[in-house]
């Protein structure tokens, strides 16, 4: 099979900031620890008022396409991922097409757009697509757009308010790419649950406590398909990216994967003389002796240098961005990996050739996880984000502040609130057309 992967990404943050220590936590009356420790959590990235999931979306698209010199005629197909969509109907993609042709000599009137929803992991899919329809031979040598765009609010007061974010995560898919390609196995975990669901409505209604048992649940039934497929070892991975609704939540998946991964390997015999050998069900009477057994064994091991080693070089780096921006929902998984190989560049890592093991997720409920290679030109890719500039630039708001623009984004809101910013060299939101449609203009 050719090999198909992602060429090249881009990153687009909210321009706001939210601090979640001096300001959320100091509003709440909560020991900031809570969130800085406990979730793992810095700050969330907002949407000024002029922004939308359909601004970030096209202003990563834009900077994308022309770092890489690109036209629309060269991209074939334009997948947006979201789940924070205004429209029943009309796909985002088509609205990101429509900013773009703004500002390009030609457009993408045959390149084949939708929109993807699965909670989170719909970022996940959209890419699976792309490089299907690439590796069937369907692309006449012309690349995928996919753009997992979200701005992940919940109603004030939500368990889940501390855990929001907004941002884009643009990624082209290509034959030969230069950061990674992705591998054909893939593991599924699936079942039809209800943690975390918005029917009909715009803020999501949550079990938070549910949603983090049945994260962990899908994950495990991937990874049991994924290994069905080929053997795996704690080793074999560079990275582990996991989509990260917040890094405590990795935390324990993290440990839950090492667990499982190191099972009946070298590593596990090796553990053996310091915290025993992990417990095998056949050996307890019931399911709760064994569950008790398994966590006590769990918490013996992530204290050991061996996982801790481990956790620093494959998990911590991939935690950076997202503790200083939140959840981006279906783009979250994608700021991990990026995140991870961030870091290898700034520390002159040789990730050439070594293997990621993504581990995506959406409520609802569904995980996949596939490896990927890392390819030679991905330290030259990795080097042209603008990350830190964008997350230094954002504009830090107060908790008054926060209370405007969380209400300038909430579709049953009517407010009248002056951006914090000034947009320059971008798309901005221009208020409504005729039909109720969203209008958008090129600020210079
Ligand atoms: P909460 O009840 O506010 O927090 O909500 P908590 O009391 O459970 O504390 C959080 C952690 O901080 C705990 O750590 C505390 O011990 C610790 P843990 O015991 O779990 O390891 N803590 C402290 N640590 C240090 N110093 C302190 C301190 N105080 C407490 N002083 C909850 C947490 C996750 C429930 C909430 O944020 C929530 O509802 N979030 C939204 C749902 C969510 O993110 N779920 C994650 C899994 S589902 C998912 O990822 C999918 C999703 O992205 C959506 C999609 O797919 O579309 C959400």
């Amino acid at each position: 099979m050719t090999d198909v992967g992602i060429d090249a990404v881009e990153f687009r943050t909210g321009k706001l900031k939210l601090d979640l220590a001096e300001t959320f936590a100091e509003e709440k009356d909560d020991d900031p620890a809570k969130y800085t420790k406990g979730l793992g959590l810095h700050a969330s990235s907002f949407p000024d008022a002029y922004e939308d999931i359909v601004t970030m979306a096209a202003n990563a698209a834009k900077r994308l396409m022309d770092r890489r010199d690109l036209q629309p005629q060269d991209i074939g197909r334009i997948d947006v991922a979201t789940e924070s969509a205004f429209d029943h109907s009309k796909p985002v993609s088509t609205y990101v097409a429509g900013c773009l042709e703004q500002v390009y000599d030609t457009n993408f009137h045959h390149a084949n757009k939708g929109e993807r929803k699965f909670a989170c992991i719909s970022g996940t899919q959209s890419v699976d697509d792309a490089v299907n329809w690439i590796a069937a031979g369907k692309n006449r040598d012309r690349a995928a757009l996919v753009i997992a765009t979200d701005t992940a609010l919940y109603e004030r007061g939500d368990s889940g308010e501390a855990t929001q974010g907004a941002g884009a995560v643009a990624m082209l898919i290509d034959e030969d790419p230069d950061v990674v390609t992705i591998e054909p196995e893939q593991g599924f975990g699936s079942a039809d649950e209800t943690d975390f669901l918005k029917p009909n409505q715009q803020f999501p209604s949550v079990d938070g406590k549910r949603s983090m048992q049945v994260y962990l649940m899908r994950m495990r039934e991937a990874l049991e398909d994924l290994e069905m497929q080929r053997d795996t070892h704690p080793d074999d991975f560079a990275l582990v990216p996991f989509h990260t609704p917040f890094p405590g939540m990795v935390r324990k998946a993290a440990a839950l994967g090492y667990r499982h991964v190191a099972r009946n390997t070298d590593v596990e015999e090796e553990l053996a003389e310091e915290i025993g050998r992990q417990p095998r069900p056949e050996a307890f009477d019931d399911e709760e002796t064994y569950r008790d057994a398994l966590k006590e064994y769990t918490d013996k091991l992530t204290e050991t240098d061996t996982y801790q080693e481990w956790y620093g070089r494959a998990i911590e780096p991939t935690l950076e961005i997202s503790a200083q921006v939140g959840n981006w929902y279906t783009g979250s998984v994608h700021v991990a990996r990026l995140a991870g190989l961030k870091h290898a560049r700034e520390n002159g890592l040789d990730f050439d050739n070594r293997e990621l093991l993504v581990c995506s997720y959406g409520s609802g409920a569904q995980a996949e996880i596939h490896t990927e290679t890392v390819q030679p030109g991905w330290e030259e890719e990795i080097a042209q984000l603008s990350v830190d500039n964008q997350l230094v630039e954002r504009y830090d708001i107060s908790w008054d502040q926060y209370e405007q623009i969380h209400d300038v984004h909430n579709h049953d809101e009517t407010t009248d609130v002056d951006a914090f910013t000034t947009p320059e060299d971008e798309f901005v939101f221009d208020g409504w057309g005729r039909m109720g449609e969203r209008k958008y203009t090129y600020v210079e």
